[in-house]
């Protein structure tokens, strides 16, 4: 087991990695909830991460000053501007971090990348695959440190998961089955908010929350080739949202607007290695919350992991003998055996959902460092945009179709 108690060992170390490690000057674009979740994130993550460079949190923009002044002052951010653009002319900034809705990614990332700024964007990369592969390609000419927030890779016990399937402990993997259930829009009164406007999301639950089940699918198991889907919009027009309230405002402005978005998506998929995949996404679910589970299937076990009880992973081995077989709980919360847990909390002691997000920012800190790109970065964003392309053109064709 892990030696956690080491408070003083670990100060030591942090001193000296301080004294040569850059800091890292950051931006962040967006202040409502991923805003939020990244704030408490950089805010953090230095002080849990001895050998994490230490991001300096200098401006923090959106369009409201007083929104971002509130968000500045409660997460230690140095300066607050309304404008992206001006974000982007600061000489004090190596890294932007883009957590606005879809349709800004693309040019506020070509932007940062011509300025030379480092970029962390949000999930889905790009509206569409020719977005995601114009910010790949202003990524890769103007030499940028580039990532993606697909951030659960970064728990756990999906590391985990990763690390059982390349060792071979399932052999060969037949089925990938992954649901992602919400249910805050059940009402039809909730309003039409940016979410639900294809214009401003690329899509609905699809690029929402496929494109996490997609990611999860690609990092697992394999590349997706080719797909068969179904979309359907249940409310087809909504009240308009009474202001600008973010995504989860639920007050009413006047008049209606049409929802140019899925509410729900259901796609199969032709997996690396002849493996099958099946993705259903959707916020129709009433009484599921953010149900984010997967099902991995193979020829000597599987593997069931439920973000809802995300420290967990079941394992049921068929090397087990006959009678002592059935799926076994793992928890993986022990320093040493799982990954990030030593700089957290002793063994039991659980980590949450903001913790995807600290490790996520964690890895694109230390990436900008070294001067490389993380995992996930632009190259998988543009791959994931073009398997949702695939299933938006799929369901519109009745056809399978090829994702690239
Ligand atoms: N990784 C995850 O788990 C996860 C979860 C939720 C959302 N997201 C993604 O994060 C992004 C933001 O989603 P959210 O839920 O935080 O949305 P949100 O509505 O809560 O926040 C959006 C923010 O963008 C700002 N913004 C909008 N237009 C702007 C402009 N022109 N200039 C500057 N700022 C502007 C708004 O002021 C607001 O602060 C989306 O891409 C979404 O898909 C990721």
């Amino acid at each position: 087991m892990a030696d956690w108690n080491t408070e003083g060992t670990e100060n030591n170390t942090r001193k000296n990695a301080e004294k040569t490690m850059k800091d890292i000057n950051v931006a962040l674009i967006g202040y409502k909830f991923m805003g939020k979740a990244h704030s408490y994130a950089y805010s953090t993550v230095g002080k849990i991460f001895s050998d994490c460079p230490t991001p300096r949190m200098k401006v923090i923009c959106g369009r409201d000053r007083a929104g971002a002044e509130a968000m500045a002052s409660r997460f230690g951010w140095e300066s607050v501007e309304t404008s992206w653009e001006r974000v982007l002319e600061r000489k004090d900034v190596d890294a932007v971090d883009i957590s606005t809705p879809g349709h800004l990614h693309k040019t506020i990332a070509v932007a940062a990348a011509k300025a030379g700024k480092h970029v962390l964007c949000e999930k889905p990369l790009g509206n569409t695959g020719d977005e995601a592969k114009e910010m790949l390609e202003a990524a890769i000419r103007a030499k940028i440190v580039h990532g993606v927030v697909f951030n659960y890779r970064r728990v756990p016990a999906i590391m985990l998961a990763k690390r059982m399937i390349e060792d071979g402990r399932l052999g060969k993997i037949y089925h990938f089955r992954a649901r992602y259930l919400q249910d805050w829009i059940v009402d039809p009164q909730f309003p039409r908010v940016w979410r639900l406007d294809k214009s401003q999301a690329g899509s609905g639950t699809l690029g929402d929350l496929g494109a996490h089940i997609v990611d999860l699918c690609r990092y697992l198991v394999g590349e997706v080739n080719e797909v068969t889907a179904l979309l359907e919009t249940f409310i087809k027009e909504r009240p308009l949202p009474a202001a600008d309230q973010g995504a989860w405002g639920s007050t009413t402005g006047g008049g209606m607007a049409p929802v140019t978005v899925d509410d729900c998506a259901l796609f199969l998929g032709k997996l690396d290695g002849g493996a099958v995949g099946s993705f259903e996404v959707t916020r129709f679910a009433l009484g599921r919350k953010n149900h984010n589970t997967l099902e991995i299937n193979g020829s000597k076990g599987s593997l069931v992991f439920d973000l809802e009880r995300l420290n967990e992973l079941q394992y049921y081995s068929q090397d087990d003998a006959p009678d002592a077989r059935g799926f076994r709980t793992i928890f993986a919360t022990e320093g040493g055996q799982h990954a990030y847990v030593d700089n957290w909390w002793p063994p039991g002691h659980m980590i949450g959902w903001e913790h995807t997000q600290t490790h996520t920012i964690y890895e694109f800190l230390k990436a900008v460092a070294k001067g490389e790109p993380p995992e996930p970065n632009f190259h998988d964003g543009y791959r994931n945009n073009m398997i949702l392309d695939a299933v938006e053109k799929s369901a519109a064709s009745g056809k399978w179709e090829r994702t690239g």
